[in-house]
């Protein structure tokens, strides 16, 4: 089962935000996926990586985004991705450490991420963007 598919709910107004966000969605749907069918070991530990590894790039291309269209509130936004990084890093090396056996807790704050990041915080710079395009 998936957490969550892609809906316009989550349109930041921003293609490439838009697109980064799709990605990221997917390797938490596969991972959801991945934990219900009983996987462990390298086949979760793989996907998990990727979406460190998208997290990472998201973040920063996010970053360079928000700056470049002179979002005024890009410090607080980047602080907000450094604490969900910390988090997720913790996450991470738990799973590794048990040989891919994902937590709970893990779901639930992916589940955070999705409706409390994007859609409340994400969701706040796009109008930015447009109204500087305009
Ligand atoms: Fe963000
Ligand atoms: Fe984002």
């Amino acid at each position: 089962m998936t957490i969550m598919n892609w809906d316009a709910s989550l349109d930041v107004g921003v293609d490439q935000m838009n697109r980064e966000h799709q990605g990221l969605l997917n390797l938490m749907n596969r991972l959801h996926d991945a934990r219900d069918a009983g996987k462990t070991g390298k086949e979760v530990l793989d996907i998990l990586d990727a979406l460190g590894a998208a997290t990472v790039k998201h973040f920063k291309d996010e970053e360079d985004f928000m700056e470049r269209s002179g979002y005024p509130k890009f410090k607080t936004h980047k602080l907000i991705h450094e604490d969900l990084l910390k988090k997720f890093t913790g996450y991470a090396e738990a799973a590794h450490a048990s040989h891919g056996k994902l937590e709970d807790g893990f779901f639930f704050f992916l589940k955070h991420w999705l409706t409390a990041h994007i859609k409340g915080i994400d969701m706040q710079y796009g109008p930015n963007a447009q109204k500087l395009a305009s």
